[in-house]
């Protein structure tokens, strides 16, 4: 029930008892009576309605570090990187009750590698109802704005539908998938939302999370990914700093990019850049491993090696990272079982 209904509710109550009170005293403690009565009622018939339909309160929408950090570790497969500046991203912007600005993730990595993934245990870490829930929202560019002669159309509906849903709830999380497919002038007209402002016509986004996701950078991550094996050295031992310069050079200057000519980037309203490595065979074994257990079967190494082995990998010499990283692990355990 909306509160305003519960404020007439009771003015009308008042007026009432006003009106009785000239006439007969006795009943009107008997009707005050009744509208304490009936309020607390209401009151709690709130409460049990907020307890089962989905709103924009901390019974639905709290942020839990532990489930994140264990998720992030024990989930997510070979992406230390990513795991580590994920965790510290969003712990730092959820324990803020005043943050200046939107919180803004730019994911990058090759096929497979986990970028929506990592989305979904962010979202699963938040609200209760996880990629389900009615505050996340999640845009595809081939699927929501497929032709780029109608970006102007799209514009205002996005800018609409960005406002009419942080209006409704600020803790509202907005994920761009393909985010390099994107329009240029339509990451453009979300460009504000991103920025330092107070408020916007009367709307603040300053407690929003904006997730971009594209395979731009996916290349030169790979490739660095290589030097380092090539070099004999261990995975782990990549750290961002090894990955941003690429990434930004590859990321920006690349024509195909949706980041390309936006200026996203010169405003510096993306937070994190996130690099996300290309997978071994030793993370798709894990894949499946878990794929097996998530179906409650009894995780068959044996299956899961004879599976990891038939996928294609790449450099075509050293074969070392997946093609497709996880992605067709799912429909290809059917086949094998
Ligand atoms: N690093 C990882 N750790 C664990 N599971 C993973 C990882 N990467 C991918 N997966 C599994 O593979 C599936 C597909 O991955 P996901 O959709 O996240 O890939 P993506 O990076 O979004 O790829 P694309 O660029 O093609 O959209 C996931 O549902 C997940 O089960
Ligand atoms: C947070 O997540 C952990 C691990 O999933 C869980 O054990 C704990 O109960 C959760 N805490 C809250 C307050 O929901
Ligand atoms: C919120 O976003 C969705 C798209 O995810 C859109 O369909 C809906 O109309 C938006 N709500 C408002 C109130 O704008
Ligand atoms: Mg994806």
């Amino acid at each position: 029930m909306k509160p305003r209904k519960r404020h007439v509710l009771l003015l009308w109550m008042l007026v009432y008892s006003g009106l009785t009170e000239a006439i007969e005293p006795i009943s009107t403690t008997i009707a005050v009576g009744m509208a304490a009565t009936l309020t607390a009622f209401l009151a709690s018939y709130q409460n049990i309605f907020y307890h089962f339909h989905e709103c924009c309160r901390p019974e639905w929408i709290s942020f839990n570090r532990t489930a994140l950090e264990v998720d992030l570790s024990r989930k997510l497969f070979g992406q230390h990187i990513a795991s580590r500046i994920i965790l510290k991203a969003v712990n730092g912007f959820m324990k803020n009750a005043n943050p200046k600005k939107p919180l803004v993730l730019s994911l990058h990595g090759w096929t497979g590698t986990g970028k929506n993934f990592v989305s979904k245990l962010i979202a699963e870490s938040i609200y209760k109802e996880g990629m389900d829930s009615n505050f996340v929202h999640v845009f595809t560019s081939t699927l929501h704005f497929p032709h780029p002669s109608q970006y102007l159309t799209y514009k205002s509906q996005l800018q609409q539908w960005i406002k009419g849903n942080v209006t409704n709830c600020e803790r509202s999380m907005f994920i761009f998938d393909e985010m390099d497919k994107m329009h240029p002038g339509l990451i453009d007209s979300i460009k504000p939302y991103l920025d330092y402002y107070d408020k916007l016509d009367g709307v603040s986004y300053r407690k929003a999370i904006f997730i971009f996701l594209s395979n731009a950078g996916g290349d030169s991550i790979a490739q660095t990914a290589l030097d380092f094996w090539k070099e004999g050295r261990n995975r782990e031992e990549i750290e961002l700093k090894d990955l941003e310069m690429l990434l930004s050079l590859s990321v920006f200057n690349n024509k195909e990019s949706g980041f390309f000519r936006t200026s996203l980037i010169d405003k510096n309203l993306v937070d994190f850049f996130v690099p996300l490595l290309p997978l071994e065979y030793r993370h798709v074994v894990q894949c499946v491993m878990a794929e097996m257990k998530d179906r409650g079967v009894e995780p068959d190494q044996y299956l899961a090696d004879k599976l990891a082995k038939d996928l294609v990998y790449f450099p075509k010499s050293e074969r070392v990272f997946s093609v497709k990283g996880c992605k067709t692990i799912e429909s290809k355990l059917d086949y094998y079982t």
